[in-house]
């Protein structure tokens, strides 16, 4: 059984000034939060594939156990690192809306696109941590679902299309408590065309 390799921090997919999404922002974001995630992810691996290949040999416990707090961190640092990545690579754009698939999708399931971005803006003030446009594989169409924190929540077959980051970190130098005018900032920063590529790779897949 060979070892899986460090999986490597991708770089911001963007550069200069987002409206609204301050640079002390985004670098504090990507470079130490999600940085931080990607690196436990690496740590938690190496020390699961120790325990995988035999060369330390531990018990599982399900009060506590050295095993228990590193199957919760796999996922937590895992699912960090991995919305994130889904959050960030729809930042630098102008918010534009162009004809594609994704938005034929969106409209064809909600009506209209506003109609979709009030829904989704709404929903992102009710939850504590993500908000995720995603293609539901067991469904075959697209869903939004929102969790509270990176291990909780989350819908096991569904293939996130892009991430809205709603945690405090994300807004709060720039906007304080005001979550809905972050909200607006992700919106008009929004790449489409990026969030397409995505939704034409996972379109059509189902169960
Ligand atoms: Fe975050």
């Amino acid at each position: 059984m060979s070892r899986i390799k460090d999986y490597n921090p991708q770089s911001l997919p963007f550069s200069g000034e987002l409206e609204g999404m301050s640079e002390k922002t985004i670098q504090i974001h990507h470079d130490k939060l999600y940085v931080g995630y990607v690196n436990k992810m690496n740590e938690i691996d190496e020390k699961l594939a120790e325990i995988a290949h035999g060369e330390r040999e531990v018990l599982g416990n399900q009060t506590y156990s050295e095993l228990r707090a590193l199957r919760r961190g796999e996922t937590f640092a895992t699912n960090g690192t991995y919305l994130h990545e889904y959050y960030f690579n729809v930042l630098g754009g102008d918010g534009s809306i162009p004809e594609n698939e994704l938005m034929s999708a969106i409209i064809e399931k909600w009506d209209s696109f506003e109609n979709f971005k009030k829904y989704f803006s709404e929903s992102a003030m009710a939850v504590r941590g993500w908000l995720v446009l995603s293609w539901d594989v067991q469904l075959g169409r697209l869903k939004v679902y929102g969790c509270d924190t990176h291990d909780e929540g989350g819908v096991w077959g569904c293939l996130p299309i892009f991430a809205l980051d709603v945690f405090e970190h994300a807004y709060f130098i720039d906007h304080g408590s005001d979550r809905k005018a972050y909200i607006e900032a992700f919106w008009k920063n929004m790449d489409w065309n990026k969030a397409n590529e995505i939704f034409v790779k996972w379109n059509g897949i189902k169960r």
